[in-house]
């Protein structure tokens, strides 16, 4: 046997008994479970070598991803560079951004005027034409690989565009591909689902359902009407859709976002949220991977309460995602910067200090979706806080209608039955540089840059992948350009989807520009971090008490030195009392006893 099928063999050997095992209790179809083994091989057969070697050397250090040395960023390739070829011309300046993870938002075919954002997939094997080609794709993937850049693609696996060619043959009456979605002749089922099911979009896609009056159907549709949802009670969906995410692997593409993954499966009388199959079939994607290219790692899309994330992570015998977002933390983050008190955040990193050291969290301050106001509301009950007027507060805070909010953005999906909304802007409008330009006052700048600064301070200071949305490098403000557009103007999430704006990067060199604050105000936290291995997963993290509400104190302690950050969420200037002598990671200064802090500002201090 050649040495490459001797891999693969003992890769196959490895899971095929579990493998097969939850397939059949699934769909007990033995053709389709033969089928999607011989496609499997043929995936392996046709990968590049150069990925076959990177499959190789990732297995042989399956941590590889785990370090303190990865950091990422997101974005909408047309917003960035263009296109993919745009994309490509402009690597040196992520390389400047020390990035070497890098996020692409959806760019395989979807129509224009109903895409969500690229969420609405009409083909998984065609770019859209206005990003390129598959070509191109590939040859940026592989240029990201020689320049050591992992990239990262999204795999909207929940649901397919109606104008996909199996929604097509649906809509034309086609049984078998009717039976690849949910289809109903009349509402009584829909509207059975309906009694159990939530709303993703209550305002700008009520239900979650679509008449479709040419064939006088009902479809599922979670999302927007345009958005089918998929059956993957159907095994060749399954199989099918096993395949376009074993192309996308076969492109290069390192990280396989799936999208919307607690979705996938539906049941009568349940929400149709995170049911024991999600994770089957979240857990059979793993194996395949693993068979034919372990390499790839998959991110898990779950923006959940806490305790419906974790099980993503499979247990360490069966393992389901690699990584997952720290979602719960980031929302927690902004609820600080309005209250101004850290006894939520401080529960919440210490229930993710507590999860084993292996589970790889991705952290962000902002991504291209809205901030749901996911907190722990039991705690907040317990302070006096109630969830309603609570998550009033909030997008008051954030909207700017309070005197002291320095912050800018929109409500997104303002549901006026539950008073739920969310929130849409960008980390810098979020922390007043917006509001500070608007005023033209200094003071009031230099507070929004130690906020913006403080933030991503806190997120680099994580364990895990620190992941930057573009534009946030370079305080990149609210653009309200999406309002004129027809087909945006009511999903606000666009307010922080604006375009990348290239003057902003000849600012950075200029001393004293918001630019060149920011800009290297990251670099070196981030350079200090891949540099000091107390930022490693292995370090262990726990939360200070540091005698007031307002200031969030997190120790690491690595194998060598110690690191402390102490963050001040309040408005006005602090000083702390230390027990030991620290070492300023960012100036070098020395601090015996005591600090002062200014509102806002935050230190990273080391100790041998
Ligand atoms: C995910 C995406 C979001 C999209 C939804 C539907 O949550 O992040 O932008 O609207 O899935 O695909």
């Amino acid at each position: 046997m050649k040495k490459e099928e001797e891999i693969y063999e003992a890769r196959f050997q490895k899971h095929i008994d579990e493998l097969k095992w939850l397939y059949m209790e699934l769909y007990d179809v033995q053709e389709h479970f033969d089928e999607l083994c011989a496609s499997m091989k043929q995936f392996y057969d046709t990968r590049k070598k150069v990925l076959k070697a990177s499959d190789l050397t990732r297995e042989a250090d399956p941590d590889w991803y785990k370090g303190s040395d990865i950091l990422g960023m997101m974005m909408y390739t047309k917003m960035f560079g263009g296109n993919l070829k745009g994309v490509k011309k402009h690597l040196d300046y992520l390389k400047e951004c020390g990035i070497n993870y890098l996020h692409l938002m959806p760019l395989m075919e979807s129509p224009k005027d109903r895409s969500d954002g690229g969420y609405a997939v009409a083909d998984f094997r065609k770019v859209q034409p206005e990003l390129g080609t598959v070509r191109d794709l590939e040859s940026l993937a592989s240029e990201c690989r020689k320049q050591g850049i992992s990239i990262c693609l999204d795999f909207v696996m929940n649901h397919t565009s109606e104008d996909h060619e199996w929604a097509k043959r649906a809509r034309a009456g086609e049984k078998e591909y009717q039976d690849r979605y949910f289809f109903y002749d009349n509402w009584d089922i829909p509207s059975q689902f309906e009694k159990t099911v939530p709303q993703v979009f209550p305002t700008t896609a009520p239900g979650n359902f679509t008449w479709l009056p040419e064939i006088e159907k009902v479809v599922m549709t979670t999302f927007y009407p345009y958005q089918w949802d998929l059956n993957y009670a159907n095994p060749v969906v399954f199989n099918e859709m096993m395949y376009n995410f074993l192309y996308f692997a076969n492109l290069g593409i390192d990280i396989i976002r799936i999208d919307a993954v607690p979705y996938i499966w539906k049941e009568l009388g349940t929400s149709c949220r995170n049911l024991q199959k999600v994770h089957t079939i979240v857990r059979m994607m793993r194996m395949i991977g693993e068979i034919v290219c372990p390499g790839i790692l998959l991110l898990g899309e779950v923006v959940m309460e806490p305790e419906k994330v974790v099980p993503y992570f499979g247990t360490p015998e069966k393992p389901e995602c690699h990584m997952l977002y720290n979602v719960t933390t980031m929302a927690t983050i902004w609820n600080t910067v309005a209250t101004k008190d850290t006894r939520l955040l401080e529960k919440q990193l210490d229930s993710v200090y507590h999860l084993p050291g292996e589970y790889t969290f991705l952290n962000y301050l902002r991504c291209h979706d809205d901030i749901g106001w996911g907190l722990d509301y039991d705690s907040l009950g317990g302070w006096g806080m109630d969830q309603v007027a609570h998550k009033q507060f909030l997008n008051d805070f954030f909207t700017g209608k309070y005197k002291e909010s320095f912050s800018r953005g929109v409500l997104y999906n303002d549901d006026p039955v539950s008073r739920d909304a969310r929130f849409c802007g960008t980390t810098a409008s979020m922390c007043g540089i917006e509001e500070a330009l608007e005023k033209q006052d200094e003071g009031k700048m230099d507070q929004a840059i130690r906020l913006d600064l403080m933030l991503h301070g806190f997120m680099l200071q994580q364990s895990g992948i620190p992941v930057i949305y573009s534009g946030d490098e370079v305080g990149a403000l609210n653009d309200n350009h999406y309002k004129e557009d027809p087909e945006k103007a009511e999903d606000s999430r666009y307010i922080h989807r604006g375009q990348f704006d290239w003057k902003l990067t000849e600012k950075i060199p200029q001393e004293g520009t918001v630019q060149n604050r920011i800009f290297y105000g990251l670099r070196r936290m981030e350079e200090i971090r891949m540099e000091h291995e107390v930022f490693s997963s292995d370090a262990l993290a726990r939360t200070m008490d540091m005698e007031d509400d307002s200031i969030l104190g997190i120790l690491r302690t690595g194998e060598t030195e110690e690191m402390l950050g102490v963050y001040n969420f309040s408005d006005a200037p602090k000083k702390v009392s230390l027990q030991e002598t620290w070492t300023d990671l960012l100036n070098d200064e020395t601090y015996d006893t005591e600090l002062s802090l200014k509102p806002y500002d935050f230190r990273w201090m080391i100790r041998k």
